[in-house]
């Protein structure tokens, strides 16, 4: 559904000039769950933000469900963020004076969505998200899991088809994240609506829990399954 190709981004000019993107190359399908892991500064949320039509790369391109682009600037991408690609952050962003419904609603109408119709949707995201019976409280009347599932039910319910999620468990404790990550494998291995997310982590117990891992390493994507990323396909040794 997502196919990247030698996309590169580099940061400043002269002797300040910074490679961060030395040719990513990637691919994800329909349904996947992927785990991106990398040392901190090594340009996953720079991939993120190319992906998500915020950052122009230098070079390259990104294929997603046929809309080609990587080099436009973001005023030239305003569909791709509209209506492919959705996103989950570490701190929620969520708005502290608005209800959990409010918080999803407002985004479907900010986006056009009439707001009866986009009321309705943010009731069915919220219970997708198992939060039927806390639609009516703000943000400080949740804890930090329910509020990242309010995000989540946001980001689903303006039906994009790829979510990215920029370490969303990275302000939560271990059964929360888990909670989390459990929710983002239900959504990509939807039978009626199976979607696709690309989480960056730095917890590597919830990166094996994802279909696959990536790991970046010096501009590049260095492995693309968990077994290569640990070193685990030297030797020869047969599972
Ligand atoms: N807008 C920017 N201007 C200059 N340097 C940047 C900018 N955004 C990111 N960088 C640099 O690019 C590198 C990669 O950053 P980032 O993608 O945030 O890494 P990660 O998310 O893997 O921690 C870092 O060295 C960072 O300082
Ligand atoms: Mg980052």
């Amino acid at each position: 559904m997502i196919e990247i190709n030698s996309l590169t981004k580099s940061f400043g000019t002269g002797a300040n000039k910074l490679q961060v993107l030395k040719g990513i190359d990637m691919k994800i399908e329909r349904g996947e769950l992927v785990a991106l892991m990398g040392p901190s500064g090594c340009g996953k949320s720079t991939l993120l933000n190319i992906i998500g039509g915020l950052l122009p790369a230098d070079s390259g391109e990104i294929d997603l469900e046929s809309r080609k682009y990587g080099l436009k600037n973001p005023s030239a991408v305003v569909d791709v963020r509209r209506t492919l690609v959705g996103w989950i952050f570490q701190d929620f962003h969520l708005l502290d004076h608005l209800t959990a419904l409010d918080n999803v609603a407002m985004a479907l109408e900010i986006s056009g969505v009439p707001s009866k119709e986009a009321e309705k949707r943010a009731l069915d995201a919220l219970e997708r998200v198992n939060l039927g019976d806390r639609v009516d409280h703000i943000p400080d009347q949740l804890s930090g899991g329910q509020q990242q599932r309010v995000a989540i039910a946001r980001a689903i319910a303006g039906n994009r088809p790829l979510l990215l999620a920029d370490e969303p468990t990275g302000n939560l404790d271990i059964a929360s994240g888990g909670e989390v990550l459990q929710l983002f494998k239900d959504l990509c291995h939807d039978e009626e609506n199976p979607i696709s997310i690309l989480m960056v982590t730095h917890d590597p117990d919830l990166a094996s829990k994802a279909d696959r891992m990536l790991l970046m390493r010096e501009g590049k994507v260095a492995a693309s399954d968990i077994r290569s990323a640990w070193g685990l396909d030297e030797g020869g040794e047969e599972e």
